[in-house]
């Protein structure tokens, strides 16, 4: 909609109105919007410090408070009317208030100015975001210690090059992502003590000569302290970066532990059967049952770290103190929020309904020559032969057994003593796939005694 008259915000100046495509590429109504309740909860707090400083009358501060809560509930309720002639969130939030309560309304923005509002705004909805994302990694996270319980001994092939290398166990695989997604959850945590600060108060870009008390309004919003520059506090984004960085590396986590549950998931492995309720049929080939929700999951880092590559381009070369450019911010960081949310909440189900097929797991484990390792170390071990030598000799037996079409524990104490004479029958006891995972015991190594050990340590840490 075009308005042909000038902005009653800041029209004084102006003679006309703006023309429909600067209207068009000016508001951010459409997005902003997101904004209103931490918009009122800022604007509230200021009235409230208006008053409680003498600035305006108590009256006027009451008026506004019980204006900004109707306004509120108009919001929440849908019957609010948004304008694109207005702008923003804080204009159309003002601008109804004034409908509302006359002319006080006209005295809530002394001393501040869409500024720092926009910046105290955008602070709030990311720092709810932060933890929202710390409960969804928590969920997550408990999901995975669930599955590392279950099967903490259970045996699967563990890969270097996606080829066999060693055989591990389920519960290890399991803790491995339960490692990374903690890290994901100390990153967000770093991020909101770091961007609690409240920026309310710095007006413009300069300050204020009015007699504000910065420390109520922080204090008020939940802010730790006011920020200390007020140049800073309108101008810099880096804390929705922060938001978007540690949100991209979680995404790169998800994508990777999705990519496992695609591969996992298929005919060929067969490593995992994944739920119906986190799957999907195909319309002509009755027999699929397709990992959809894993193989998303597995995409959504491209819009994620494009959020992240986006903002920084758009942050990038700005010259004090805020610039419009800023007002690009928003959208980038609600689509990679929304989007990290939905990925974490399905990463989450699914992982809580998938079934671990332990008898492929463990017949995986045991082919591809997995426990090779383990008979090098032995004849270094019983027959004191140097690791290289080892090696050698252990490659020697393993293109025995794959000449004869079968694994190492297949071989027969003559074929095994006809490459190296000192082998004997106690070597069997290191070939098993169990054996060779119960030995791995040094700390953090894939035994079962070891996983259960950090199972027991995160469920301490998180609780
Ligand atoms: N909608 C604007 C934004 O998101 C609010 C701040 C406007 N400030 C200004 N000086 N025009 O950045």
């Amino acid at each position: 909609m075009t308005d042909t008259t000038s902005n009653q915000m800041w029209g004084g100046r102006f003679a006309a109105g703006p023309d429909a495509i600067m209207e068009a590429i000016n508001a951010s109504i459409g997005f902003d919007r997101r904004l209103a309740a931490q918009d009122i909860a800022g604007s509230r707090a200021h009235a409230a410090m208006l008053a409680a400083t003498g600035i305006i009358s108590d009256s006027d501060a009451e008026a506004m408070r019980e204006g900004l809560l109707t306004v509120l509930s108009e919001i929440e309720e849908g019957r609010f009317e948004f304008s694109t002639a207005l702008e923003d969130i804080h204009m159309n939030v003002e601008a109804r208030l004034k409908a509302i309560i006359g002319d006080p309304a006209g005295r809530l923005h002394t001393g501040r100015s869409r500024n720092d509002q926009v910046a105290t705004d955008f602070r709030l909805w990311v720092r709810d975001q932060l933890d929202a994302t710390e409960a969804g990694l928590k969920a997550l996270i408990g999901a995975l210690l669930g599955q590392a319980e279950a099967g903490a001994d259970w045996v699967m092939p563990g890969f270097t090059h996606l080829q066999t290398a060693q055989p591990v166990t389920w519960g290890h695989h399991m803790m491995a992502y339960v490692e990374m997604f903690a890290r994901d959850l100390g990153r967000v945590r770093d991020a909101r003590v770091r961007m609690n600060e409240c920026p309310l108060g710095a007006a413009a870009l300069a300050g204020t000569s009015f007699p504000i008390d910065r420390e109520m309004t922080a204090k008020e919003l939940g802010f730790d302290r006011p920020s200390a520059n007020s140049l800073d506090a309108v101008s810099d984004r880096d804390f929705a970066l922060e938001f978007l960085g540690a949100a991209s590396i979680c995404a790169m986590h998800l994508s990777r532990f999705a990519e496992e549950l695609v591969i996992w998931s298929s005919a060929q492995f067969r490593f995992v059967a994944l739920s119906d309720r986190f799957s999907t049929g195909s319309s002509i080939m009755p027999q699929k049952k397709n990992p959809d929700a894993a193989e998303l999951i597995r995409a959504k880092i491209g819009r994620i770290f494009g959020a992240n590559v986006a903002l920084m381009t758009v942050m990038k070369g700005l010259p004090l103190a805020y610039s419009k450019d800023m007002q690009e911010d928003k959208e980038q960081v609600f689509d990679a929020a929304d989007n990290l949310m939905l990925a974490l909440a399905a990463m989450e189900g699914m992982v809580r309904d998938m079934a671990p097929q332990r008898a492929a797991l463990e017949a995986a484990a045991g082919s591809g020559f997995s426990t090779a390792t383990d008979l090098a170390d032995w004849l270094v071990r019983v027959l004191g032969m140097p690791f290289r030598e080892a090696h050698h000799v252990t490659g020697s037996l393993v293109a025995k057994a794959e000449a004869k079409g079968c694994d190492l524990p297949d071989l027969s104490l003559e074929e095994m003593q006809s490459v190296h004479g000192e082998i004997d029958a106690s070597v069997y006891d290191v070939l098993g796939v169990h054996n060779s995972v119960a030995s791995r015991m040094s700390y953090g190594g894939t035994a079962p005694e070891q996983v259960r050990a950090q199972i027991a340590r995160w469920k301490e840490v998180l609780t």
